[in-house]
């Protein structure tokens, strides 16, 4: 999911840790490392996936909840995803 185009397609401005999925330059948005992640914590980065615009009124990243881009279900999994980062 996070690589799937017709879906978050988060590696278009997300580079992840090194061993975690293809490696990109993309870096329009912050490198995701699970340190960071867990700092964050669970609530935060669902309601970051759902909506961005809610910590940040000027992001690029796209409101994937508010606007039916994921299921509530793909999000569950990408919040778990996240949190397992190395
Ligand atoms: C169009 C570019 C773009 C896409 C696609 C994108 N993001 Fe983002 N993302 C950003 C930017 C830019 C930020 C920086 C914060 C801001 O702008 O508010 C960010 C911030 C984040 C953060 C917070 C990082 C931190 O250290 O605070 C997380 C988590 C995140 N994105 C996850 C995702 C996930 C998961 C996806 C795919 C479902 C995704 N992003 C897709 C651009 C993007």
């Amino acid at each position: 999911m996070f690589v799937r185009a017709d879906k978050g397609h988060c590696i278009a401005c997300h580079q992840l840790p090194e061993g975690i999925g293809p490696a990109t330059r993309a870096d329009l948005g912050p490198r995701l490392e699970g340190a960071r992640m867990r700092r964050l914590g669970k609530d935060a980065l669902r309601s970051l996936i759902v909506d961005p615009m809610r910590a940040n009124p000027d992001t690029v990243m796209p409101p994937f909840g508010r606007h039916h881009i994921l299921e509530p279900t793909e999000i569950d999994r990408l919040v778990e995803f996240l949190h397992a980062l190395p």
